[in-house]
């Protein structure tokens, strides 16, 4: 949700800052902006309401040079997306310039107490009322050295603010410094030669360099050319560690895929072998774990767990207790993550929690993770991005090594979250009672799903043709039963989010309990009707449906030709076994999704509203 990069060296910024924007569009795309400093005491800003390529034609058009500079695209929290409102934001004095991604709540009262001391604001924004609060400071200040004026000033100004921040500020008269500060939103400082990067996300500047410090709460941080400065605000030394980025700018391209959500659809089977590699031991019949950081007779001493997430890894961790109580027999438990931290969940010293994050930053999910931590809660994260501050604060937990997910709508994170819990339930059962026979069964069928998926995609062909025919529905029905509930869930949510048709995920069964109502010829229906023990029980709710003149799509296992007699549009999964299910029917509902949105001429990987990150409460 909304993105920073930063650069100081002795390019020019604005093609990495502008290259950089494009990679970071996918936090947040309502506008964007850019500020420049040459030398001179003039920053240059060049901002735009919409997309990055309206920022670039604007750039194109003037000629600013500059070897600092910081830039910014904004998802709005505070006031409509407008050029006024886009960051870089300036202070009263015009030089010192801002971006910040995060919320700063108090900022209302801070804008009358400035405003009564005669400053005037041109935006809504919290952020311009925080660039004003760092700019009275640095006026004040009777440093004489420019790096330590402007670095104490941003650090008094975060003194008196409530909320939640990463920013980074440059003044005209100190060129050759940028400043960041994280509260809550994540930063990373790039390393280069002779160079210094500043991003909230390294996807941001991969292309330039792969060696990254990951700035934690509390962290501030000058920039210059040659060297970069991280203290703790907080006091105590700061935890400066060099990390090396995994995946390469080329990871995060499209490649010949029309879209972004389209190419990781098509990436899972790769990204689960990814998920499982190392990780299942055909000696042992079992999985290995050892991020978890516990021993066999802690693991064994777990009586509950609570699984965590928003979004569709809320939808992974449904999954998750449906497959955990099946394997394992553990009592698992679901929350919400933007619940959990408002709630007294009972836990004791038994209970083992797991916060779900494709990004690691979502903040009502690192709500949740310091919540649990609070009360002494053994917490875990089972998270994609690497270095993210959900993986850094957790007690251990699993990568799930999908790589970077550009798409808003998550596809194949979804999948390998999914893995990654079954993975669980396989260790935690056989801890228990699951036979090492029992597991390498488990292992053989986990190691099948990724031809199978491959399987899947070669329908997309006929899946688009279904699509197409039901693209100006008024409305979808998605249902499922048992662990394909949470798969009918995030059906629905993947439709919603891209296509912008209303869709909601049920128990199959509910339908009779008010959602029939709807049901109408403009109202497709989905079930994911596997073969399996409740198979019978979905083809009396598909019946239901069609003596009401519901249209219905179902999702059915090869060889259960009979659905054909009752709806032309039937798309067959291979077998398995019923709690891997979700990993192949939600393929067809992603593709389904997919071409439903491009078929309504939808903007696939950037739907309106919706940002990949949510950093904001
Ligand atoms: C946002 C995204 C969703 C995502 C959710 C959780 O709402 O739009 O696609 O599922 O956040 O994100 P996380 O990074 O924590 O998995």
């Amino acid at each position: 949700m909304c993105g920073i990069v930063g650069y100081i060296g002795k390019r020019q910024a604005s093609p990495i800052l502008l290259d950089g924007l494009s990679r970071l569009e996918y936090r947040g795309y309502d506008s964007a902006g850019i500020a420049l400093l040459n030398g001179s005491a003039t920053v240059n800003i060049i901002k735009r309401a919409g997309r990055i390529d309206n920022l670039r034609a604007a750039v194109a058009e003037v000629s600013h040079q500059g070897a600092t500079g910081i830039a910014h695209t904004r998802w709005a929290t505070h006031g409509a997306p407008t050029d006024e409102n886009a960051h870089p934001h300036r202070d009263q004095s015009g030089k010192l310039v801002l971006v910040h991604n995060g919320v700063i709540e108090n900022y209302q009262t801070l804008r009358d107490q400035l405003t009564a001391k005669g400053h005037s604001f041109e935006s809504q924004t919290d952020t311009e009322v925080l660039a004003h609060l760092v700019g009275t400071y640095f006026d004040a200040s009777d440093e004489t050295d420019g790096p330590t004026r402007l670095r104490s000033a941003v650090q008094a100004a975060l003194g008196k603010v409530k909320g939640t921040y990463g920013i980074a500020v440059l003044h005209g008269d100190v060129p050759g410094v940028i400043v960041g500060a994280r509260l809550g939103s994540p930063l990373v400082v790039g390393l280069g030669e002779g160079e210094h990067y500043l991003a909230s996300d390294v996807s941001a500047i991969v292309a330039h360099t792969r060696d990254v410090v990951y700035l934690n709460d509390h962290d501030i941080v000058s920039l210059s050319n040659d060297r970069f400065d991280v203290a703790s605000m907080a006091g105590g030394a700061a935890q400066v560690k060099v990390s090396r980025v995994e995946f390469s700018a080329d990871d995060a391209e499209k490649g010949d895929f029309p879209h972004y959500m389209l190419k990781e659809i098509y990436e899972q089977p790769q990204s689960l072998r990814n998920a499982m590699r190392g990780r299942l031991s055909r000696d042992e019949g079992t999985a290995i774990l050892g991020g978890l950081n516990m021993t066999p007779q802690e693991l064994r001493g777990i009586d509950r767990i609570i699984l965590s997430g928003c979004g569709t890894a809320f939808h992974a961790a449904m999954v998750g207790e449906y497959v955990i109580e099946t394997l394992a027999r553990i009592p698992t438990e679901v929350e919400i993550a933007s619940e959990f931290r408002y709630r007294n969940v009972p836990a004791d010293k038994n209970t083992l929690q797991f916060v779900l994050s494709q990004s690691g930053e979502t903040i009502d999910t690192l709500a949740a993770l310091r919540e649990a931590r609070r009360k002494g809660i053994r917490c875990l994260g089972i998270v994609n991005s690497v270095g993210s501050t959900i993986a850094r604060e957790s007690d251990g937990g699993c990568y799930i090594h999908a790589g970077p997910e550009i798409g808003v709508a998550a596809t194949k994170t979804f999948t390998s979250t999914v893995t990654m819990v079954t993975l669980l339930g396989m260790l935690f059962g056989r801890i228990h009672h699951l036979s090492s026979a029992d597991g390498l069964e488990m292992i053989d069928e986990l190691e099948a799903i990724p031809d199978k998926i491959t399987s899947i995609l070669k329908q997309a062909d006929k899946i688009k043709a279904i699509a197409e025919k039901h693209a100006n529905a008024e409305g979808m029905l998605f249902m499922g039963r048992q662990a394909n509930y949470p798969v009918a869930m995030e059906g629905a949510l993947k439709m919603k989010e891209i296509s912008y048709i209303y869709a909601s995920g049920h128990p199959s069964a509910e339908l009779k309990h008010g959602i029939i109502a709807l049901v109408k010829p403009d109202m497709p229906s989905v079930f994911i009707a596997p073969d399996d023990a409740v198979f019978d029980k979905n083809v009396s709710n598909i019946e239901e449906v069609l003596a009401r003149k519901g249209p219905v799509i179902a999702v059915t296992t090869e060889g259960r030709t009979e659905l054909e007699r009752l709806t032309k549009d039937v798309i067959y999964v291979p077998d398995c076994p019923s709690y891997l299910s979700p990993l192949l029917t939600v393929i067809p509902l992603q593709l389904f999704s997919y071409y439903t949105a491009v078929a309504r001429g939808c903007d696939v990987d950037k739907p309106r509203n919706l940002a990949k990150s949510v950093t904001v409460e």
